[in-house]
């Protein structure tokens, strides 16, 4: 994994409906990652479109992800894919524990599951936290605490720097809504201080950590100016050629302040 650049990465979820505009946003993502080579460019795609996909990212100027595994790489388990076969398309990024699977029933012992398995066969795991509501008091930051506690679990301090952390507040994902500014990068803070508990600080300090949940193209400067988030997780703008782009250009130039 890339150390340098803020990361933009794409989640489709289940869209688009059809081969034919999977590859067009597939194609408008590579354009914009070649006009801005500092950003490390990435797209989720569902798993019936990944191998058509493989043959435009030759390139590798956008790295390929899934959206979910299975943490096994073979056997009696219908309906599933494996981390292998993943492997296979050229992928090297998968999404795990997004809220949308954890609230269609995905547990956190699955998760672990999962995250162990992708770090096994060498995928990046880019897993998804964070609460589903704010309160004054702050009882959020237990539940983001709780949440990082579980996926650290099997993650040992050798491989942190192999994942990325996607902090997503389910209230902001879909919603248009984002927390401030300064609460995210508050809430950034916060997950190095949870990560340097289980690992030294030297270690949890390379921990990429970026954000999700309502990125658009008009948000997305201001979040990156005043965080030091490593770039974002990007549902419904990513569906978007333009909007994808603007938020692909807006960290460009941050990484250039940030320089
Ligand atoms: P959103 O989704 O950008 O549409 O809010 C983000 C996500 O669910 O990863």
């Amino acid at each position: 994994m890339q150390t340098t650049g803020k990361w933009v990465i794409g989640n489709w979820k289940m869209n688009p409906g059809e081969l034919a505009e999977a590859k067009k946003l597939f194609l408008g993502a590579r354009q914009a990652a070649k006009k801005y080579p500092s950003v490390q460019v990435g797209v989720a795609a569902p798993f019936v479109f990944l191998s058509e996909l493989r043959k435009l990212s030759v390139a590798g100027l956008v790295s390929l992800g899934a959206q979910n595994l299975f943490p096994e790489a073979l056997g009696a388990h219908t309906g599933e894919i494996s981390p292998l076969m993943l492997k296979g398309l050229n992928v090297t990024q998968v999404i795990i524990g997004h809220s949308e699977r954890r609230a269609a029933g995905e547990t956190s012992q699955e998760i672990v599951a999962k995250i162990k398995s992708a770090l096994k066969y060498k995928l990046t795991p880019i897993i998804c936290f964070g609460e589903t509501e704010r309160d004054e008091q702050g009882s959020f930051l237990a539940v983001v605490e709780a949440q990082l506690e579980e996926i650290v679990a099997e993650i040992p301090a050798t491989r942190l720097k192999e994942v990325i952390f996607a902090y997503e507040p389910v209230w902001a994902i879909g919603s248009g809504e984002t927390p401030a500014p300064d609460e995210v990068e508050e809430m950034r803070l916060f997950i190095h201080k949870v990560l340097a508990k289980k690992y030294s600080r030297p270690v949890a300090s390379k921990a990429t950590i970026i954000y999700g949940g309502s990125v658009s193209k008009n948000n997305a400067a201001l979040l990156l100016a005043e965080t030091e988030m490593a770039g974002f997780l990007v549902g419904g703008a990513s569906l978007k050629v333009g909007d994808f782009e603007g938020i692909i250009a807006a960290a460009a130039k941050s990484d250039k302040k940030s320089r």
